[in-house]
């Protein structure tokens, strides 16, 4: 990198020039989100990436997040700031287990969050989000028998507001995982008017103190819609950038984790994603996502079939 450069005037300035379009997760520092064009969660990522016309997407967010890009967009260039932002939930579920999961599970519709590799969504019937999970499952019959996959947490969670019994993929998130109660409770008695956030990727015994439960777009929509101005907010760090923006009157204090003194609870992979690493990738349009092309054909119906049904 070229020293003193202004780098948020050269992403832009090189944007620009090649008719590239930048996505960012909510998870991804402050400044990534504040040069990207979209900034979203899972659902609406995917959503946008349906109607591009971009030459070079760029998609700062995991690596997942990126094959599904490729996989509504296999014409176009799709990059990624760092190869390396993996998701240990996506991590969770390698598909040669999942074939094997579903073979030993025979008349099952398998339903995968988007927190899967292109493989896995490949051997998938219907992709859901967070966003979409409770709603996609609601409209099959009561009585279809449903495999849900790698999160156990918001596959449980599903269970338990709708009456399923959908069997389940032992996966988690390692971020989700680790709130701790103890110093959530403890936020609440120093806050005691603070609401409390949780995303479905929580347990169960986090998700019990939740004044709402939801995806990070859901979480966002009803911390501002509500009268409550103050928020306890269990979900990745993040999505603090966009709530403090969009809600300034308000305050947002990040649930801790229970492994460390840390007063948030960051993905180390959300966090690959810099400002340097976006401008070395637009300037060398590396690295790009490629993805089997007998793997998009597969891949791509799970997720279109999700969007029509969202
Ligand atoms: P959503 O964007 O669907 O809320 O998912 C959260 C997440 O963990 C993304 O990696
Ligand atoms: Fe994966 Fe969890 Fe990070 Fe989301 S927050 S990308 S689910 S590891």
């Amino acid at each position: 990198v070229p020293e003193g450069i202004d780098l948020k005037e050269e992403i832009l300035r090189l944007k620009k020039e090649k008719n590239a379009i930048i996505l960012a997760h909510y998870y991804t520092v402050g400044e990534i989100q504040e040069v990207a064009d979209f900034v979203g969660d899972s659902l609406a990522l995917a959503r946008i990436a349906e109607g591009l016309d971009n030459d070079i997407i760029v998609m700062c967010g995991v690596h997942f997040m990126g094959e599904t890009v490729k996989i509504l967009c296999p014409e176009k260039k799709v990059l990624v700031p760092d190869l390396n932002a993996g998701c240990s939930l996506a991590d969770s579920c390698p598909a040669p287990e999942l074939e094997k999961f579903i073979k030993d599970h025979p008349g099952h519709t398998v339903i995968s969050y988007v927190n899967t590799s292109a493989a896995v969504k490949a051997l998938t019937d219907i992709v859901v989000t967070s966003g979409n999970a409770m709603k996609v499952v609601n409209s099959l019959p009561e009585d279809e028998k449903i495999i849900f996959g790698p999160d156990r947490n918001l596959g449980n969670y599903i269970n338990s507001e709708t009456g399923r019994d959908m069997v389940l993929w032992d996966g988690a998130c390692h971020v989700h995982e680790k709130f701790s109660l103890e110093k959530i409770l403890e936020l609440k008695r120093q806050h005691p008017g603070a609401k409390i956030l949780v995303h479905p990727e929580c347990p169960a015994h986090v998700r019990i103190v939740a004044d709402k439960v939801g995806s990070t777009a859901v979480l966002l929509d009803w911390a501002c819609e509500t009268d409550a101005t103050e928020f306890i907010v269990a979900t990745e760090s993040g999505i603090l950038h966009e709530m403090r923006r969009r809600c300034p009157e308000k305050t947002f204090i990040p649930a801790p984790p229970n492994d460390s003194t840390c007063a948030c609870n960051d993905c180390s992979f959300m966090k690959l994603n810099t400002l340097r690493k976006l401008y070395l990738t637009l300037v060398h349009e590396a690295p790009e996502i490629h993805v089997d092309a007998a793997i998009i054909d597969r891949a791509r119906r799970p997720i279109t079939r999700m969007l029509s049904m969202s």
